[in-house]
């Protein structure tokens, strides 16, 4: 039975923003209005929804043709965005004044309805995308868009954000190694990517480190130092060393700047500082540890982002017209595919340790401490 004709469609950005996001939501919009339905942004992930009363500007901004003029190119995203407030863990305050986690997505998908809404175009990570899910199970048509620099969602060949943030981060490690070069210094470079090392690889590559750290491979410090010890052999008194910041040292722990709260997820940091002091210590050298953060998230996105925005964004309207629901679209070059969303999140997407960048990597001479 053909599902019920869509009128009005609403969209939201939830977790961590990342390069490309308006280009998502521009592509979605001009795709819809295409189809004379009626595009409607939720602001700050679901809070414009669930809490409209917190925006004096309204939790709901209607998306015309104008509203998405020239944002292409911007980083950011015109709804906003929050990664707390999990509507399948929502923090609440009982009777007691205890803090305790409760479930709104059945209260989510009533208030979705309830403002007239056939359809949700959710753009996220792995936990905006799991929320997704649970929508779509509990009756809400749902199409999912892949976002997030760490590119550590399964089912895709690439996210959108994740192209910019390695550019970037290459960059930001090529004007390094002047630095590094000109003062015979170590520099450790960390960079984002949760519990994947997909950032640190690309950028690590293709800048052209000596050593690189990630999750997926535990490090020996002595075995980098040794790989610097090598250079110095050689000649080469300068090293720079990329480390995703969920790496972590052999039969060591993560390092956490923020463990989990209520409604928070871990925050990661400060690994790169702990490999530089210990460089340092072990080979004698002057060290200095870089942590490029956040920087990776913003800004223009490259164009291969935008491309994979845009593309993203129509190909999550053509779902929604060809009946799909559940679903999340991904990139199978040379196509746009719809996959489930439940296999999208069902497992975080790490770096395969026989996959050919790392083997490029290891035929390069590049150290992974290993
Ligand atoms: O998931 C994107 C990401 O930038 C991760 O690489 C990083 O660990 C996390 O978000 C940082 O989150 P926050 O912006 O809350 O510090």
């Amino acid at each position: 039975m053909s599902e019920k004709p869509i009128k009005k469609i609403a969209i939201n950005t939830g977790g961590g923003d990342a390069p490309g996001l308006n280009a998502v939501i521009r592509a979605i919009v001009l795709s819809a209005l295409e189809r004379g339905w009626e595009c409607v942004g939720i602001r700050e992930g679901y809070n414009g929804i669930l809490h409209p009363d917190a925006f004096p500007q309204g939790g709901l901004l209607p998306l015309t043709a104008d509203t998405v003029r020239g944002i292409t190119h911007l980083g950011g995203t015109i709804l906003g965005t929050t990664n707390r407030g999990d509507p399948r863990r929502y923090p609440v305050q009982n009777a007691d004044g205890q803090w305790i986690e409760i479930d709104r997505t059945g209260e989510l998908v009533d208030l979705l309805q309830a403002n007239g809404f056939d359809a949700l175009i959710a753009i996220g990570g792995d936990g905006s995308l799991g929320i997704a899910n649970v929508l779509a199970q509990k009756g809400m048509r749902v199409v999912g868009v892949p976002k997030t620099i760490d590119n550590d969602l399964d089912g895709t060949v690439l996210t959108f954000g994740f192209d910019t943030a390695v550019s970037f981060a290459t960059e930001c490690i090529d004007r390094l190694h002047a630095t590094a070069e000109a003062h015979k210094r170590i520099i450790t470079v960390e960079v984002m990517g949760r519990y994947a090392g997909w950032i640190a690889l690309g950028a690590g590559v293709s800048a052209t480190a000596d050593a690189i750290l990630i999750p997926e491979i535990p490090y020996d410090i002595n075995l980098v130092a040794e790989k610097i010890m090598e250079r110095e052999r050689n000649g080469r008194s300068f090293s720079l060393v990329v480390v995703a910041e969920g790496a972590r040292p052999k039969g060591g722990e993560l390092v956490v700047k923020h463990a989990a709260g209520m409604g928070t997820n871990e925050r990661l940091g400060g690994v790169g500082e702990q490999a530089a002091a210990a460089l340092a210590a072990i080979t004698g050298k002057e060290a200095r540890n870089v942590t490029l953060g956040h920087l990776l998230r913003g800004g223009t996105p490259t164009s291969f982002d935008r491309l994979l925005s845009l593309r993203f964004g129509a190909a999550a309207v053509r779902a929604l017209a060809e009946e799909e629901s559940g679903v999340m679209v991904a990139l199978d070059p040379p196509t746009v595919r719809y996959v489930p969303l439940a296999e999208a999140t069902s497992r975080m997407k790490t770096v395969p340790l026989d996959c050919d960048t790392v083997l490029t990597a290891r035929d390069l001479g590049i150290s992974f401490g290993d």
